[in-house]
């Protein structure tokens, strides 16, 4: 019942929040990549007519069950090629679940990006767009092994784990993997209130779920509401030169992995 509620709750914010969006308030998505509308400054894929912002990913009616008010269609991919290391712990779940099943129901360019559930009093229909790949998809091919380039792909390997539970045990684990020199990298939640934020997972380690059932997701590195510090990162990277995300170091990564 309870839980009820909460589902409730959160769902008339996200209405009140769509509405927001339908009175003209400002919002930190206008003008950013994320602003698939027509009327967008977007350099890429924008609608040919539709006007609205939201509506590419969320509807405040009917949704694709389970993904708080989700209207994009989601990918049918069953198994992507992910992260695996010598020194790796976790066992990510495949295919990604929570939000970064819904990033990547664009993102790894199978899915058309005007593919939605409901749009202008149509089911199941497709939003006519410009400057796609084709067949409507993400534009640019994805380049395997790097996570770079808007289209990802199915071969997430150059990607940071996702879809990993976070708890005591693996953060224990780590660190001892750590004080044995088995690996360089030390590993911490991020503090309460940062920016940085783990995210709903399904996943298990060792058998248990993530610390409040959260891990990493898409959406701990990237808001994708706000693209204030550019690739929708809730955080700069130092480094932003290198491409490739194990290269990287920064304070993103520093949240989660302090510096020796
Ligand atoms: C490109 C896709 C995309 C667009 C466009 C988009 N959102 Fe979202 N939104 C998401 C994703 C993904 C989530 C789920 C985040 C999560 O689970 O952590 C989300 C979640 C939300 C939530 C729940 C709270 C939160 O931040 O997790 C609200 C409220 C919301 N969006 C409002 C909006 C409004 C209002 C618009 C239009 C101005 C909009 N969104 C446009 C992708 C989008
Ligand atoms: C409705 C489709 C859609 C969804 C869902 C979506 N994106 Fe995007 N995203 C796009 C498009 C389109 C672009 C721009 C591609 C281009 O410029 O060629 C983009 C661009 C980006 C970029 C690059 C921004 C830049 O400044 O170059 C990042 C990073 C990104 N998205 C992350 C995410 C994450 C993380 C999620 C989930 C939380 C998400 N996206 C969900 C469509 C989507
Ligand atoms: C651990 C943090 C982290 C996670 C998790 C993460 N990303 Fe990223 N992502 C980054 C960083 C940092 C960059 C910038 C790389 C650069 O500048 O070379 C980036 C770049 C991107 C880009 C390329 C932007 C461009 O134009 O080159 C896309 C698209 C993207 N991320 C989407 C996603 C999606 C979708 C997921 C989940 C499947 C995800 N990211 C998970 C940190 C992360
Ligand atoms: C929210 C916390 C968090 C953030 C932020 C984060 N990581 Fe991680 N990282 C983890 C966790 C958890 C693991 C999983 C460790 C395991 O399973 O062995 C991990 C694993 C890794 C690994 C593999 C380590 C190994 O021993 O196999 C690398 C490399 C890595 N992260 C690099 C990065 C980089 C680069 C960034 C910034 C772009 C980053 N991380 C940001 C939490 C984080």
């Amino acid at each position: 019942m309870i839980l009820r509620r909460l589902a409730l709750s959160l769902a008339s914010a996200l209405l009140l929040a769509l509405e927001w969006q339908a009175w003209g308030l400002p919002a930190t998505i206008r003008g950013t990549p994320h602003d698939l509308s027509a009327l967008s400054s977007t350099e890429g894929p924008k609608a040919t007519t539709e006007k609205q912002i939201c509506v590419f990913c969320h509807t405040p009616h009917e949704a694709y069950g389970g993904s708080s008010l989700w209207n994009h269609r989601l990918s049918v991919v069953t198994q992507y090629t992910l992260p695996s290391g010598p020194t790796q712990l976790s066992t990510p779940t495949n295919p990604p679940d929570g939000s970064s099943k819904l990033c990547l129901s664009c993102h790894d360019g199978t899915v058309a990006i005007g593919s939605v559930l409901l749009a202008s009093q149509s089911r199941n229909t497709t939003i006519p767009m410009i400057r796609t790949g084709p067949g409507g998809i993400m534009p640019g091919s994805p380049v395997p092994g790097l996570h770079a380039g808007p289209n990802l792909g199915t071969d997430l390997s150059g990607t940071h784990l996702i879809s990993i539970a976070v708890n005591d045990l693996l953060i224990a684990d780590k660190n001892r993997q750590f004080a044995n020199n088995e690996t360089s990298l030390r590993l911490a939640y991020p503090p309460p209130g940062d920016p940085v934020k783990l995210s709903r997972t399904g996943n298990v380690y060792k058998g248990a779920p993530g610390r409040d059932g959260r891990g990493i997701q898409c959406t701990t590195c990237h808001d994708p509401h706000d693209n204030t510090i550019g690739k929708f990162l809730v955080k700069p990277v130092t480094d932003a030169g290198q491409q490739s995300v194990p290269l990287q170091g920064g304070t993103l990564c520093e949240t989660c992995h302090p510096p020796r």
